[in-house]
């Protein structure tokens, strides 16, 4: 009976483990990609706390103790920052402002009593810590419970997070995260990204770092190692990239991109909108610009250019509209405050989907073969949109300079034509053809990492390299400066046989 326990409690401690799940972005359209990842894990047994500004908060999860961090939302400026985001390469002003508006996000909640606590509690202990990559002062979780840290991202990273985990970022086919063009740059801008390389790490490391660094000194205590060398010791990077948007691009094996983290609502369509949607046999064409942004935020010129252009067509419009009352709501629309968008996607009569492009919206129309018209507005959108323009599945209307027309165009030709349906069914095929579920190739690894207590042998060498010595600076001058010695003795040696030749003859 006692080896019975014994073995019994043995398999526990390697089974189950404490586990920090640090969500920082106030953004539901972020943390719905985490929350069935800590799910996850906690359903499987292990002790998971998570800090979150987006609490689950199903009291059946009874290994799951989560922190709400909702007041992270009050900040200011929050809801300015998509905007900051710009279509181009951010300019230094740019940068800064997300880069403190993240600042004050992490002040904010690390000044939170509960995480004050936990931060303080000498008896805590984790096997290991997950934060979200974007603002560096929260790695020092990992310093401060001593365990090995994995960071993630609900889309991709920007160059500091392949930095970090040596990843190689070569800018004429990798420009970065927020560039306007991932493929086939002109000269000028392979110039342009070239430079912002230089710039953003300089940036980076002399800048948001060192500030980072203080913010961490502060809340962990002053022995909190330098946050740029906690970086360095990240053992795996999990990015919530699919294979139908994402370049191909080569990975050192800790970063690790999971996929596509659909997952399935079962809401249901209200009766009398699904009797509507039955019986508008000519069509529908769904319109929602998704949870942060309201269309009642819409201009209104936008809104009477998308009312009379949508009015002109010969299908039912059903227009997530965010108030009780559409001034001049024209006879084909219906509008509706909330919709349960995946099964208004899987309707039948659906034709077409106008988006702003949100990562989890496209996806979800992907998966239920809807083609699109893209209206991007800030952020990640516009990457997106322009993406779904480039694998064929639908088209791309700038709401900023939106003319009259051009929506109405655009609608028909991806309700009608045949070519936009089929390639979203082709990519979705793709997109959902994989080994495991993006949550399940998350929980795998985060438990890899837990066996193994880290990754360190999966650690790139880039990391140790010195710069120098990567892009192989002293070979190219070691190598130069040998070929303009050689020049130069043998230009020597002429000049000294032609001048005794000169010589010679003249005598
Ligand atoms: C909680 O964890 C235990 C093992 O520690 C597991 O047996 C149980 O199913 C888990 N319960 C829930 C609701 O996740
Ligand atoms: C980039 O250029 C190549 C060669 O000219 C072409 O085949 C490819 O389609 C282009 N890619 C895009 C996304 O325009
Ligand atoms: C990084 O990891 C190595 C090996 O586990 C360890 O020796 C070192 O102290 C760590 N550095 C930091 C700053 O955590
Ligand atoms: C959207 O409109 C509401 C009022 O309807 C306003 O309070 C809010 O600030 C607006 N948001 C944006 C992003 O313009």
């Amino acid at each position: 009976m006692k080896l019975f326990i014994l073995t019994l409690l043995l398999k526990y401690t390697v089974q189950c483990a404490n586990i920090l799940f640090v969500g920082m972005y106030p953004s539901l359209n972020h943390q719905s990609y985490f929350q069935p990842i800590w799910k996850e894990l906690s359903l499987k047994g292990h002790q998971v706390v998570a800090l979150t500004p987006n609490p689950i908060g199903d009291p059946s999860l009874t290994n799951l103790t989560e922190i709400d961090l909702s007041e992270a939302y009050h900040i200011e400026g929050l809801k300015a920052f998509p905007t900051l985001i710009s279509k181009d390469l951010s300019s230094k002003d740019g940068f800064n402002r997300i880069f403190e508006l993240m600042e004050k996000i992490v002040i904010k909640e690390l000044l939170n009593p509960e995480v004050k606590s936990l931060i303080a509690d000498k008896r805590r202990i984790f096997d290991v810590v997950i934060v979200e990559v974007h603002y560096p002062a929260l790695f020092a979780f990992s310093a401060r419970f001593k365990c090995p840290l994995i960071t993630i991202s609900s889309f991709g990273t920007l160059l500091n997070g392949h930095d970090a985990m040596g990843n190689p970022t070569h800018p004429a086919l990798y420009p970065d995260l927020f560039y306007h063009k991932k493929h086939n740059l002109t000269f000028w801008e392979r110039l342009e990204v070239t430079y912002y390389g230089f710039w953003f790490r300089y940036f980076y490391k002399y800048d948001v770092l060192s500030r980072a660094d203080i913010i961490a000194k502060n809340f962990f205590g002053i022995d909190t190692p330098y946050i740029g060398d906690i970086e360095k010791n990240i053992s795996i990077l999990l990015l919530n990239v699919n294979p139908v948007f994402y370049t191909p691009r080569p990975n050192v094996p800790g970063l690790v991109h999971l996929g596509h983290i659909y997952i399935k609502s079962d809401r249901e369509i209200s009766k009398d909108l699904k009797k509507e949607l039955d019986d508008a046999k000519e069509g529908v064409i769904y319109l929602s610009l998704g949870t942060a942004l309201k269309s009642t935020n819409l201009s209104l010129q936008q809104r009477n250019i998308i009312l009379r252009d949508l009015s002109e067509l010969p299908y039912k419009i059903l227009w997530k509209w965010e108030a009780d009352h559409l001034p001049g709501q024209p006879e084909n629309f219906i509008i509706r405050k909330w919709v349960p968008q995946q099964a208004i996607l899987a309707h039948r009569n659906i034709k077409a989907f106008i988006t702003h492009g949100s990562l989890r919206s496209i996806e979800e129309a992907i998966i239920n073969h809807v083609p699109m018209i893209g209206m991007p507005f800030s952020a990640d959108q516009p990457f997106n949109v322009a993406e779904v323009v480039r694998s064929g599945i639908g088209l791309s209307i700038n709401p900023n300079k939106l003319r009259k027309g051009q929506l109405r165009r655009a609608v028909l030709e991806v309700a009608e034509n045949r070519k936009y349906h089929e390639t979203v069914e082709k990519i979705s095929k793709i997109l959902t053809d994989d080994a495991m579920s993006g949550v399940e190739r998350a929980v795998w690894w985060i438990e890899y990492v837990i066996r193994h207590k880290g990754a360190y042998h999966l650690r790139s060498p880039v990391l140790d390299l010195p710069t120098y010595q990567y892009y192989l600076l002293d070979v190219i001058s070691f190598t130069f400066t040998g070929f303009m010695i050689i020049i130069v003795v043998t230009y020597r040696i002429i000049r000294i046989i032609v001048r005794g030749t000169i010589k010679v003859k003249k005598q």
